[in-house]
């Protein structure tokens, strides 16, 4: 849409509207407040992680079934947060449900591999196209795992990442994402900066970032640092990225990355916590067609249990087999686990649960992106798979530098307690996207797109 014909977004009005729904929400959930009176006692700020908070309070749930989540109030709310992603089940799926069920009488852990585990590994060996698999209990722990890997297959120690791009609260990777804009230095030499307190800089300069969907800046970034005789070990990414909204490789992208990487002898790790298993079968992987030497998984493989993966190449996978590296942890493929993410892999995550994916995430997108238009909003609908938002800019977001420049926050922000006033639970923060589960159905999404409209035609009106 030409820039012109777009609507003067009225900022008093958008202040106006946020105050009115942030006071309803506060009315809504006197539960929520409660209860952060009482964790913050004792539980540091009165949430489990950073990323569940929330001012005034924190949405403290209480359950969930299928597509919906309930509150601590009681409020019903349809789910297109799914945990951040993690959810693409559904909730309490009777599939997952009876795994855990049997598994449970059987003992829960005995850090001994078992059954489940190798069946496991063999059919994510089947989507991603990648011999080699062992497992882990979270993101963070996968992409540090990886990282630790192609350190020792290569010999090196600089790692490169994509500029904004998130792969966990491990020191590699806590650097050059969210920081403050004016900061990050020219695009061709982006300074490698910590995200919070607490990751030596001296961690943080073994890392360089560089923009996404320019493969150009990779390039001339990679053989300066040759030059400089720090070739990077690996390049860790996401093929399409999910902390800025959701972006999408350009074409020829990704495949200009792969040849890059293999010229080089640098490990490429398609960083796959949010993709994989959530935009097909085999991922991002599979989607975008590039295969990556190694790929890292968690979220949706555990179908609700803590889990991780990491699946590479024999090459990559020898530094593990004769015991350079030890990719060790108790909990690794754990029983109750395996058996969740062996049941979701074959009885949940079927051929025909990806066709209703994309069909309800071409439904949802649709409906959005008509809304934007009738209302001539700024911005437009992207996804993939599981995986959409509502990118509020005016241009399209293609990297860092385009969504610091661009993105509207007070809407996206605005948005959010919209979903949350009118049933809908969705992440929080102006970065992430809504995730979709195999139990949605059209109408879960109409009711999306209906609390979106009421939020454009009350800007408009
Ligand atoms: C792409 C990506 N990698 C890694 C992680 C870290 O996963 P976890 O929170 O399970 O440690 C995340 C979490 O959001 C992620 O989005």
């Amino acid at each position: 849409m030409a820039p012109e014909t777009l609507v003067e977004i009225d900022r008093h009005r958008v202040r106006e509207l946020t105050e009115r729904e942030e006071k309803r929400l506060d009315e809504r959930t006197p539960g929520s407040r409660a209860l952060f009176e009482r964790a913050r006692r004792t539980l540091s700020a009165g949430v489990a992680s950073s990323y569940q908070l929330r001012d005034p309070w924190p949405i403290y749930l209480s359950h969930g079934r299928g597509a919906r989540v309930w509150d601590a109030d009681g409020n019903e709310l349809l789910d297109f947060h799914n945990g951040f992603g993690s959810m693409v089940q559904g909730h309490a799926h009777p599939a997952i449900e009876r795994a855990v069920t049997e598994r449970y009488p059987q003992g829960t852990h005995f850090a001994a591999p078992t059954e489940d585990g190798i069946v496991v590994a063999e059919e994510l060996a089947r989507r991603f196209g990648l011999p080699k698999w062992r497992y882990t209990n979270s993101g963070s722990e996968a992409t540090m795992d990886a990282i630790r890997i192609a350190r020792a297959h290569t010999g090196r120690d600089t790692i490169m990442k994509i500029f904004g791009s998130y792969h966990g609260h491990h020191d590699y990777v806590m650097v050059s994402i969210g920081v403050p804009y004016e900061n990050i230095g020219d695009r061709e030499d982006y300074a490698s900066l910590p995200y919070g307190a607490g990751v030596p800089q001296s961690v943080a300069d073994l890392t360089v970032a560089v923009p996404f969907n320019d493969a150009g800046a990779a390039e001339r970034r990679i053989e300066r640092l040759v030059e400089e005789g720090h070739p990077p070990a690996c390049v860790i990414m996401e093929a399409a990225m999910m902390n800025l909204g959701v972006v999408l490789p350009e074409p020829g992208y990704l495949e200009a990355m792969r040849e890059l990487t293999r010229r080089h002898g640098i490990v490429l790790v398609f960083d796959e916590v949010k993709t994989g298993l959530c935009v097909a079968p085999g991922g991002a992987t599979e989607r975008f067609g590039v295969k990556p030497d190694m790929v890292t998984l968690a979220k949706t493989l555990g179908g609700g249990l803590p889990s991780g993966a990491i699946g590479g190449t024999d090459e990559v996978f020898e530094v593990v087999e004769n015991e350079q590296v030890y990719q060790v942890g108790t909990y690794n493929g754990n029983p109750l686990s395996m058996a969740a993410a062996r049941a979701s892999l074959l009885e949940v995550l079927t051929p025909e649960a990806y066709e209703h994916l994309d069909a309800l995430n071409e439904h949802i997108l649709a409906g959005c992106q008509a809304v934007i238009e009738r209302y001539r909003l700024p911005g437009y609908a992207v996804g993939v798979g599981a995986k959409g938002c509502v990118t509020f800019s005016p241009a399209k977001i293609v990297d860092y530098e385009t969504y610091k420049e661009n993105q509207d926050g007070e809407l996206c922000d605005l948005a959010w307690l919209y979903n949350m006033n009118r049933g809908v639970f969705m992440t929080p923060g102006r970065e992430e996207e809504w995730t979709l589960s195999v139990v949605h159905s059209f109408e879960d999404c109409d009711a999306f797109v209906a609390a979106f409209e009421e939020m454009a035609a009350d800007l408009t009106a």
